[in-house]
């Protein structure tokens, strides 16, 4: 082997647990300077199994540092995925208004209850922590919300409505989501429930979203709802959706127009890539912050437990700041990489206007590191044509993405972009997402992580995010054209610093 396993597959600046599983981002919160991430964590193997929730901190949303694990499977059930808030006004009184307590809520997934054929095996349990999140005391009388008798019933994300000034939380529930509102975290009240016959239904809803949005530009805001489902993601297996409306303290209904947009495109995708699931948002970003901060899981459940990492499986996308947009009439979600980002910039390489005729190399070997890139470019005057982008190598291994505009599609070609053999599904099609933007000029940015691209059209409002699995680093950057020529403008290359 010409490379460790770590060299090769290891992200250079995307979290990852040091050993074992991981899979969604869960009970993510800011506090004293740090935004804590949690998540479903295995420690004892490299598949999922019991589950914990891993916990990492960071100052600056990019360089985590992992802590203790923070819950562990007790005699009630593994502690699936869920949220957390800081209870700044200690409402659940486990805390002081000195000291306010951190309080998440998880799902209690008990499995001998399961595998006695029971279907009410799925309850909420909550827990707070006193000193920072770093430990936490469950509660006493656990669950506080049990099972009404529905099978998958999971995924408690809490927010503090300011609003109608309560907590909200809302669930997945089988093919629904199910909303409750509560003073005190404890004990919740059922509100409404919503999604029966909306949106995308090719598999279970799981890991539900539920917050306030100011439209972009505007005083108007909306409520947004992101919704996992696993299968039946616009490319296959896991994906999330979204959902745009009026919220009145207890019920949830689809704005006019996005209503119809979801009808005919049968669900709108925060990220049309196979690889961004479960992603949720951070609670308690203060008011001087105020950005909206989301990261999803960088995996997918058709091949998750499968791809080629021994010591550790799976990490998460660059997290991501989601604004809401009104265009035309129609909302769309936008995301874009923290802009903590731009502090790791080590180089940079810029080119005004670079003239595209069939295959032009745009980063040979030896240039810059193609494992940790941020690059952005312009293309103007788009036409009937094929766009591709290329990181390749010479191992002949090749991941391909762009813009086809013949048939009005965005793309991501893994199939030769190196192991591929651990997985049916993984490269079988090329993955698409439908084209949104006008011809005179399209927007790009692509971040590169050494076994992940995340590519962001449109200012954002396409994302696709993918992992690949190459047998050596990518040495070339290249970009080519079916037929006509084009330009391409103010290209910016960031090799960044990790
Ligand atoms: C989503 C999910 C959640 C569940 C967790 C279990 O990926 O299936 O619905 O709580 O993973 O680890």
């Amino acid at each position: 082997k010409d490379y460790t396993e770590a060299e090769l597959y290891r992200p250079n600046f995307h979290f990852t647990p040091q050993k074992g599983w991981m899979n969604d981002p869960n009970g993510m919160f800011y506090y004293n300077g740090y935004y804590h991430l949690f998540y479903q964590y295995y420690p004892d193997s490299n598949v999922w199994g019991p589950m914990h929730w891993g916990h990492a901190i960071s100052t600056d949303l990019i360089s985590w540092t992992e802590k203790p694990i923070a819950l562990y499977p007790d005699e009630k059930g593994y502690i699936f995925s869920g949220s957390a808030v800081v209870d700044v006004n200690n409402t659940s009184g486990f805390g002081s208004l000195k000291n306010p307590p951190m309080v998440a809520m998880f799902t209690y997934h008990d499995m001998k209850m399961e595998k006695a054929g029971e279907t009410n095996y799925q309850s909420q349990g909550i827990a707070y922590s006193l000193d920072e999140g770093l430990t936490w005391t469950k509660y006493d009388a656990n669950p506080i919300i049990k099972n009404p008798n529905i099978k998958d019933f999971r995924d408690p994300k809490i927010t503090w409505d300011d609003i109608h000034k309560k907590w909200l939380m809302v669930l997945a529930a089988g093919d629904k989501t199910m909303f409750y509102g509560s003073k005190n975290l404890k004990d919740w009240e059922l509100l409404s429930d919503f999604g029966k016959n909306i949106g995308a239904h090719g598999g279970v809803w799981e890991c539900p979203d539920f917050f306030p949005m100011q439209v972009e530009g505007t005083d108007e805001y909306k409520w947004v709802m992101l919704l996992s489902i696993n299968p039946g993601g616009p490319n296959g297996g896991s994906a999330t959706q979204y959902f745009v409306g009026d919220f009145d303290g207890k019920t949830f209904t689809l704005d006019e127009s996005f209503a119809k947009d979801v009808k005919q495109q049968k669900g709108l995708w925060i990220d049309y890539g196979r690889d961004n699931y479960a992603g949720v948002t951070w609670a308690n970003i203060s008011e001087v912050d105020g950005r909206k901060l989301f990261i999803g899981w960088m995996s997918n459940w058709n091949y998750a437990e499968k791809v080629p990492t021994e010591t550790w499986r799976s990490s998460m996308t660059i997290p991501r700041e989601l604004a809401l947009i009104k265009e035309d009439g129609h909302f769309i979600i936008s995301s874009k990489p923290v802009k903590e980002l731009q502090n790791y910039i080590a180089k940079t390489i810029k080119k005004e206007s670079l003239k595209i005729n069939r295959e032009t190399v745009i980063i040979d070997k030896g240039l810059v590191d193609l494992s940790k890139l941020d690059i952005r470019f312009t293309i103007k005057d788009l036409k009937k044509d094929v766009y591709t982008f290329s990181f390749s190598n010479d191992s002949k291994n090749k991941l391909e993405f762009g813009i086809n505009k013949e048939d009005n599609y965005f793309f991501i070609d893994r199939s030769k972009s190196g192991n591929l053999a651990f997985s049916d599904v993984f490269a079988k099609n090329i993955s698409k997402a439908p084209f949104i933007g006008d011809f005179d000029k399209m927007d790009v940015r692509v971040i590169v992580d050494k076994t992940s691209i995340e590519i962001f059209y449109n200012n954002g409002k396409t994302v696709m995010t993918e992992i690949f699995f190459p047998d050596k680093p990518m040495q070339y950057f290249t970009v080519s054209n079916a037929n006509a020529e084009y330009t391409i403008e103010n290209l910016i290359i960031n090799q960044l610093n990790f």
